[in-house]
């Protein structure tokens, strides 16, 4: 687990631990660290309010964040990022696995010896000027069998704010670390030292290099150069999903990509779903979806809006627990109409990243209001000219917020002994071939559609706009290890199960000949989402076809949905044979590219499908 090899110094005056801390490796690590980044002081989090309203209000004396106005969103802050350091970085994003082919095609692979000299050089004295925060965090209620703990090292008062919201952190946390318990090492530096006498700028970041490391063998995380989201909040990405995905495969459980959500029919039991989409596919939205009027008395509840850790239970059934405590979610398009749940909870207590600030102090963003109020200040801090072209609020403006704010979480949310999964959802963003919704056949055609879901790029995605990407799982930044062997892992997983959860593919985006979208989404997602239940339940139909069951007219409720009739329901579970065809060719290319590690059912699955068709 050592990140330098350099030999501990002694403490220097104000290096030493608490009292408290008893983890003998852990207070080396700290040490060791410290001896290679020279930070000015070492800072070991508590996670007390206390603490978070102190470290808020030196963030607004130094200028990293502003207060909003204390009546219209009491408690809330907006921080603008440097315009280079606005999202997460695929292209600087390393598996450095002992052998090469472990981390697959799917990841950027760099021998782990001479990635980790690389880091060690930019590292050293990176936190000069700086204070490094220890930050103890679990991922997952605290003691959860399911839950696993972290320590982060980070320059970043805003990474240790930004942590206390999305996981929990502090003295509990060490308790339960005790003397010698493992937990994943996270190292996370701005690259911005502060040499003696020199200012401060408002969000240090590296302009030079930028590297977001893991190493598997050890499971160590190193992030050096930026200070957003997914670089450096390295709770969520790196450890709850590259790190947490080879730990799942060798321990037995599953780490996803996916949203958990309650649903509840009317008198009926509850069941767990759990889904998979691409990054820009309305996850959030979905997590908090509110039914639609003809579906009164369903109730949905939200458990979590993007990772799920999902273990087998004693009963041969998968239980799930949502690793966070808050959300990170994209602020633009986020509105009454879309997302009224998720409105409320940003109401107070909310930090917000590049969204537009208005005359009033509050935050805007596109999609908030059909029309921007005057005289907003944009997420550079620029008077906005609405004429110019450029959005007020940068398009991967984010909030972040505590998972306790969220008006409909589910009571379950934070059960240690996680909820039960009735049913897996996969579903990308794809205007033609892929049909409303497609129930498998089994458990291992499951697995296929998922490892052969695509999406179109948005601007989330950095390259060409609305491009099919492959993207098994919606796993494709975020699965630590070779994709063939991880479709083998959820092969093995399911066939352990005495009570395999239903596997469904959906997809809310096909369009129709002059590019309208055929579905309206949101809210009326429950309609599929009433199928998926009632399918789980023994009691709705479906007809067979080459690609999956999929309902008919007489199995989906859609009363009442405006502007959309029967031919409409029939154009969007239409198979076009040569479009399926063309799919099926592109999964062979897929398959392909994963040869080396693609298990024989997958290939199987693929040939059934193509002479299926
Ligand atoms: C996210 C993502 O931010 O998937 O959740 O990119
Ligand atoms: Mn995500």
């Amino acid at each position: 687990m050592s990140t330098t090899a350099t030999t501990p110094m002694m403490p220097k005056p104000g290096f030493e631990a608490p009292s408290y801390v008893n983890h003998a490796k852990l207070k080396a690590w700290v040490s060791e660290v410290a001896a290679l980044t020279q930070p000015d002081r070492i800072y070991w989090c508590d996670g007390s309010e206390a603490e978070y309203d102190q470290l808020c209000n030196e963030m607004v004396a130094s200028g990293m964040l502003l207060k909003l106005d204390e009546k219209k969103r009491p408690g809330c802050f907006l921080a603008r990022s440097d315009p280079d350091d606005v999202a997460r970085m695929e292209d600087r994003t390393f598996v450095c696995s002992k052998n090469k082919e472990d981390a697959g095609p799917n990841n950027n692979w760099a021998e782990p010896a001479e990635m980790r000299e690389t880091l060690t050089k930019v590292t050293r004295g990176s936190m000069r000027g700086r204070t490094m925060y220890v930050i103890p965090f679990s991922m997952g209620p605290l003691g959860s069998h399911i839950s696993h703990i972290g320590v982060e090292l980070t320059d970043s008062p805003y990474v240790v704010v930004s942590m206390r919201v999305m996981t929990r952190i502090g003295r509990a946390v060490l308790d339960l670390l005790g003397q010698d318990q493992f937990y994943v090492p996270c190292l996370h530096t701005l690259g911005a030292p502060l040499e003696a006498g020199q200012k401060d700028v408002v969000w240090p970041s590296n302009k030079q290099h930028k590297f977001i490391v893991h190493f598997p063998e050890e499971k160590l995380i190193w992030s050096f150069g930026s200070g957003y989201g997914g670089n450096a909040l390295l709770g969520k990405k790196c450890f709850a999903l590259r790190i947490a995905s080879i730990m799942a495969r060798e321990q037995g459980w599953l780490a996803e990509h996916m949203l958990i959500l309650g649903i509840q029919p009317p008198g009926g039991k509850k069941h767990y779903i759990a889904a998979a989409f691409p990054s820009a596919c309305g996850k959030t939205n979905l997590a908090m979806l509110i039914p639609p009027k003809e579906l009164q008395g369903w109730k949905v509840t939200t458990i979590g809006d993007d990772i799920a850790w999902i273990k087998p239970g004693k009963d041969g059934r998968l239980y799930a627990i949502n690793p966070e405590a808050g959300a990170f979610g994209v602020a633009p398009g986020t509105s009454e109409l879309t997302n009224p749940n998720c409105l409320a909870a940003l109401n107070k207590n909310t930090i917000f990243t590049n969204v537009a600030l208005t005359a009033d102090n509050d935050v805007w963003w596109e999609g908030l209001s059909k029309v921007a109020p005057a005289n907003l200040i944009d997420w550079q801090g620029k008077p906005w000219d609405p004429s110019a072209g450029k959005p007020a609020a940068h398009p991967n403006a984010r909030f972040t917020v505590a998972a306790a704010q969220i008006p409909c979480i589910d009571d379950d949310w934070e059960n240690p002994a996680g909820v039960p999964i009735s049913a897996f959802v996969f579903g990308g963003r794809r205007t033609t071939t892929v049909p409303l919704v497609v129930e498998a056949k089994d458990w291992t055609h499951g697995v296929y559609m998922a490892a052969t879901m695509a999406s179109e790029t948005t601007a989330a995605i950095v390259g060409k706009l609305g491009v099919v990407r492959r993207d098994p799982f919606a796993m494709l930044p975020f699965c630590g290890y070779h994709f063939g062997d991880y479709f083998s892992h959820w092969l093995k997983v399911g066939r352990a199960l005495s009570s395999a959860p239903k596997i469904y593919a959906v997809n809310w985006f096909r369009r129709d000949e002059k590019g309208r979208f055929m579905w309206p989404g949101f809210g009326e997602n429950m309609r599929v989402l009433k199928w998926i239940i009632e399918r789980c339940e023994g009691k709705s139909g479906a007809v067979e076809t080459p690609v999956g069951n999929m309902p008919r007219l007489e199995d989906i409720n859609l009363k009442g949905i405006p502007d959309f009739s029967d031919a409409d329901f029939k154009a969007i579970t239409n198979v076009d044979k040569q479009l399926w065809l063309e799919e099926v060719k592109d999964h062979a290319r897929l398959f392909s590219d994963l040869a080396a590690r693609m298990p024989k059912e997958m290939i199987e699955q693929r040939q059934k499908l193509e002479a299926a068709l």
